[in-house]
């Protein structure tokens, strides 16, 4: 209940004094709810208020009412009221308005200190090439696919029709999890060589037709150097249909080579091996550092090495062996087929942006990052 001023019918000194214990009490216990301007004004104006203030109230109650004997004293209470209540209210007010006196250090604005600076991010270099491409191939209707790092023997190796001794299983290129002589070979976990196993595991959960994308990391157990890493990104494709050719595979690989790098370039295509595709091919693109020519000025081109040529993806018709994995899925080898490539993402970062250094990619140096920012 908030305080009222009673009407006095004793003003003897005890009776005065024991009810300005009260007001004083009432007075600081409401000061000390005050906390901000709002709540100090109502609070000002009901203890101020020249018309019916409680300091209005008491000067009238207690002092206009007293009888002549007690006037004197009545007079010295009502006096110490008022310089108590105009503290109050001054002491209330600095509270309010968040004034250095009654404010913590810790809270105080010093508008001198320089800000604190908070640098955005920006894509990794190589994670935005790999982005621009996947848009490429989005836009001819592909969707994107992702599988695990750590992989099977089954899906890195054998579903794509590599024999059992080939030499890519051996140690020197692939990264095993240590310990796992136990399982059976198909079911050991290695640190997948190529993103090539997510089309297996792809082609296993929708059926035909097909045409994905699929970006992600890989390792091998190369040493670093300025062209290798053991961890670096391809990017996987795979279209499967009825009716799928070489043609379909060339035409479609061209248009995202000029897409990339620029509507002059030339697409060449070249004989290769690889277990899961027949035929396979290297596709080479003309370099789009020196226009093909070999020479920049009077110096040989070092990115295609004088040739003219730059080699920047493995690619082939999926060969009927590996559909024969997934062919209760739908993708029985002799009524469809289809092409596949992989590229390296990093390779065609250090390409694009022209950088000389593969390592330069993974050191997190932010004075290097920052220039693709
Ligand atoms: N997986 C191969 C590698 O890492 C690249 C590759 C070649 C992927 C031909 C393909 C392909 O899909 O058809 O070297």
């Amino acid at each position: 209940m908030a305080y009222t001023v009673p009407k006095l019918k004793d003003f003897s000194a005890a009776a005065l004094e024991k009810a300005t214990k009260k007001l004083l009490s009432a007075l600081d216990e409401e000061a000390a709810a005050i906390e901000t301007e709002p709540d100090w004004k109502t609070f000002r104006d009901r203890w101020m208020a020249r018309k019916d203030g409680v300091l209005t109230q008491v000067n009238d109650l207690w002092l206009k009412a007293a009888p002549k004997e007690a006037k004197r004293h009545a007079g010295q209470q009502v006096n110490e009221i008022k310089k108590r209540v105009e503290q109050a209210i001054d002491v209330a007010q600095n509270r309010a308005r968040g004034d250095s006196a009654s404010r913590l250090d810790s809270d105080r604005l010093d508008i001198t200190l320089p800000g604190i600076q908070r640098p955005i991010g920006a894509e990794h270099p190589v994670i935005k090439t790999m982005n621009e491409i996947v848009s490429v191939f989005r836009n001819l209707g592909y969707s994107v696919q992702e599988g695990p790092v750590i992989e099977t023997d089954y899906y890195n190796f054998e579903a794509l029709n590599f024999p059992p001794n080939h030499p890519a299983r051996d140690t020197q290129d692939t990264l095993f999890i240590a310990n796992q002589e136990s399982k059976p070979q198909r079911e050991r976990l290695l640190l997948r060589t190529h993103t090539s196993p997510v089309q297996i595991r792809t082609m296993e959960k929708i059926k035909p037709p097909l045409r994905i994308v699929i970006p992600g990391k890989v390792h091998r157990n190369d040493p670093p150097d300025a062209s290798h890493s053991p961890m670096f990104h391809q990017i996987e494709g795979l279209a499967v249909d009825t009716n799928i050719t070489f043609g379909d595979l060339k035409g479609t690989l061209d248009h995202a080579m000029k897409a990339l790098f620029g509507s002059s370039v030339k697409t060449h295509f070249r004989p290769s091996f690889f277990p899961f595709t027949e035929p396979s091919a290297e596709m080479m693109v003309s370099c789009f550092i020196c226009g093909g020519s070999g020479q920049r000025g009077s110096e040989p081109c070092r990115p295609c090495k004088r040739t003219g040529w730059i080699e920047i993806l493995g690619c082939g018709m999926v060969d009927p062996n590996v559909f024969e994995f997934v062919k209760d899925n739908g993708y029985d080898p002799r009524k469809v087929s289809g092409f596949a490539f992989g590229m390296g993402a990093d390779r065609v970062a250090l390409l694009k942006y022209g950088v000389d250094d593969i390592q330069l990619f993974f050191q997190g140096d932010v004075r290097f990052l920052r220039q693709f920012a």
